[in-house]
């Protein structure tokens, strides 16, 4: 998406970074800086710092950092075109807009229309005769009417064109109802229908409060027992998860975690609004980050079988990748948490709820499933494998304990454990110090950018390309001083990259800012090079800017002179080989 720069360089100065961080975090006062707790990661001490001169932000403890427009993508979750288009209107600035990227914009807010007036369709359905039986579905499962009206659901009536029908009234067209996956198209004979039949209707709502999707639900036995809208233009299902939209607001401090549409609402409806849905597929990484922007810690009660297990082992890492705290909920005299409330009640949910298993506790009844501890061999391999894992707790309290529990599930003592749980503790420790060692013996390590895909070949050269894009983002009047310098001297291409716009937007008059850049990087990138525009001194170093370029110059000189005496080296080598042939 290409809006102007000069646009965006408006953009940016009509949107103050400490001015907009501040809606969302508040921020003191250290020096040229201001300071706060990351709204990206939990944390307890303020490290996230914000340089209303340069317009960034960055946070020290988990790394991320950008412009104005990036944060808005983190914290609102937008995409860059809709970040900008946030942020002009909180400025009352008109959007400049590309013809392509209106249209797409346009066709999602009709989608999302279409989708808002085809869920009130559903749900008025479900108050009229047609909705008996489904009304009737609803009370056997226990929905009460707040619940239903809460989550706006709905009755799909047994009819091939009920829905289309009524949005052509709204002057929706059949290629809109087509596009939101609320109808499909018969191959044989051309003709359009309902996708969503005789059946109990979920809206999917966003957390911006947009009704993207749909799922479905038969009444009685027959299958597919849930059918869910298509991925469409607005329905993301990776991005997305069932009753985020409510409980994003919950005051629960955790969110938990659902495979089903049913328990997450039997949960908000026993009063644990804190409750959300996978959208009936594997807990995605986007998910997972989505769930970190609202709470530090999250419960799984995934269903006891087989597949929710497996689902479970698979979601604990992805959630701790995110920054989350990760408890696990075994449901015990249940099938699912809707069945359990039904059964058990709200008190006894919520007695298993403050006693979910540290992840420590799941870890070992994991392991302890995958040995028969009838036989000795397999028992001590099993105690082995316990005690390696309990040696990664850093508290003696904790090995203690974990020991104990294993020495209680193998009936051994707790002394003999314990003997088997410091053997592997200076095991680990051993090992932790010899990769210390090895990390001391080599600086050029601890140079290394802490963002992915980004790394320094050439260490000398970086540093001193980090520090010219320190020195003029400080003082842009400086970059005038450097003409002949150009970006493809730098021996890292992303800063080159980053020079050479700095550049550009002096040459041109524009807002020599990264925040105004943002739209030629990644949020890789970007986060990359708040991150060196954090680090280093405030004061603006015109002797040292000399010393750098001459540093580039030296190093870019010796990284030709490599590649030449390369080619050299390899046209002799085939003169060689001639000689010895010819
Ligand atoms: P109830 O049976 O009504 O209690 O629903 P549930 O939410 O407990 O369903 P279940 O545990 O069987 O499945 C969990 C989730 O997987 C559902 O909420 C759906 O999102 C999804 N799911 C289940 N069955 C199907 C199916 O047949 N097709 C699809 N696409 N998804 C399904
Ligand atoms: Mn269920």
């Amino acid at each position: 998406m290409a809006f102007p720069q000069s646009f965006l360089d408006e953009l940016v100065s009509r949107n103050p970074i400490d001015e907009v961080v501040s809606q969302y975090v508040n921020l003191t006062r250290k020096g040229s800086n201001l300071f706060g707790l990351c709204p990206f990661h939990s944390e307890k001490t303020g490290s996230f710092s914000v340089a209303p001169d340069k317009g960034i932000y960055y946070c020290f403890g988990c790394h991320k950092g950008g412009g104005v427009i990036n944060f808005a993508m983190e914290i609102e979750n937008l995409d860059y075109p809709d970040a900008v288009r946030f942020l002009a209107k909180r400025a009352g600035m008109e959007v400049p807009e590309d013809a392509g990227y209106q249209s797409t914009y346009r066709r999602q807010e009709r989608l999302w229309a279409l989708c808002r007036d085809a869920a009130r369709w559903y749900h008025g359905k479900l108050q009229e005769d047609c909705g008996r039986q489904a009304r009737e579905y609803l009370g056997k499962r226990g929905l009460s009417a707040g619940t239903v009206t809460r989550f706006g659901m709905g009755f799909a009536p047994d009819s091939w064109n009920g829905l289309i029908d009524a949005m052509a009234k709204k002057g929706y067209e059949k290629q809109d109802l087509l596009d939101a996956g609320l109808a499909l198209k018969s191959e044989k004979r051309g003709t359009v229908y309902d996708r969503f039949r005789n059946r109990l209707m979920f809206p999917i709502i966003d957390v911006r409060g947009n009704v993207i999707g749909f799922g479905g639900r038969v009444m009685d036995d027959s299958t597919p027992k849930y059918l869910n809208s298509p991925e469409t233009v607005i329905f993301n299902k990776r991005k997305n998860l069932f009753a985020m939209n409510v409980a994003k607001k919950s005051k629960q401090g955790r969110i938990i975690l659902t495979e089903g549409y049913m328990d997450a609402i039997a949960l908000h409806q026993y009063g644990f609004d804190c409750a959300v849905a996978s959208l009936g597929t594997a807990l995605t990484e986007e998910q997972a980050h989505l769930l970190s922007k609202y709470t530090g810690q999250i419960i799984l009660t995934y269903d006891g079988d087989e597949a929710g297990q497996n689902a479970t082992k698979r979601a604990i890492p992805l959630l701790e990748k995110a920054g989350l705290q990760v408890r696990v909920l075994r449901i015990q005299g249940a099938k699912d948490p809707d069945e359990f409330l039904k059964k058990y009640g709200a008190d006894r949910f919520k007695v298993l709820l403050d006693g979910s298993q540290s992840q420590m506790d799941y870890r070992l009844e994991s392991l302890r499933g995958k040995y028969h501890l009838e036989n000795d061999d397999q028992k001590v391999e099993f105690l082995k494998a316990a005690a390696w894992v309990i040696a990664s707790q850093s508290s003696p309290v904790e090995r203690e304990i974990y020991g104990g529990r294993v020495a209680e599930m193998a009936g051994i003592t707790p002394e003999t454990m314990k003997l088997e749980v410091n053997k592997a503790f200076k095991s680990m420790m051993a090992k932790r110090r010899k990769e210390q060692e090895k990390k001391d013996l080599n600086p050029a390590r601890e140079q290394q950018p802490k963002v992915r895909n980004i790394r320094y070949d050439h260490v000398r050269s970086a540093m001193a390309e980090e520090g010219v894009l320190q020195t003029v983002l400080r003082e842009e009047s400086l970059l005038d001083r450097l003409r002949n310098l150009p970006g493809g001297q730098f021996s890292v291409p992303l800063l080159g990259r980053a020079y050479d716009a700095l550049q550009q937007q002096r040459l041109h008059g524009g807002l020599v800012s990264l925040a105004a850049l943002e739209g030629q990087f990644t949020k890789e990138e970007m986060e990359h090079l708040s991150g060196v525009a954090h680090k280093g001194s405030a004061l603006v170093k015109e002797d040292a800017l000399q010393d750098y370029v001459k540093i580039i110059r030296e190093e870019y000189a010796k990284r030709e002179a490599r590649q030449d005496q390369d080619l050299m080296g390899l046209r002799d080598r085939l003169k060689d080989k001639k000689g010895l042939n010819g």
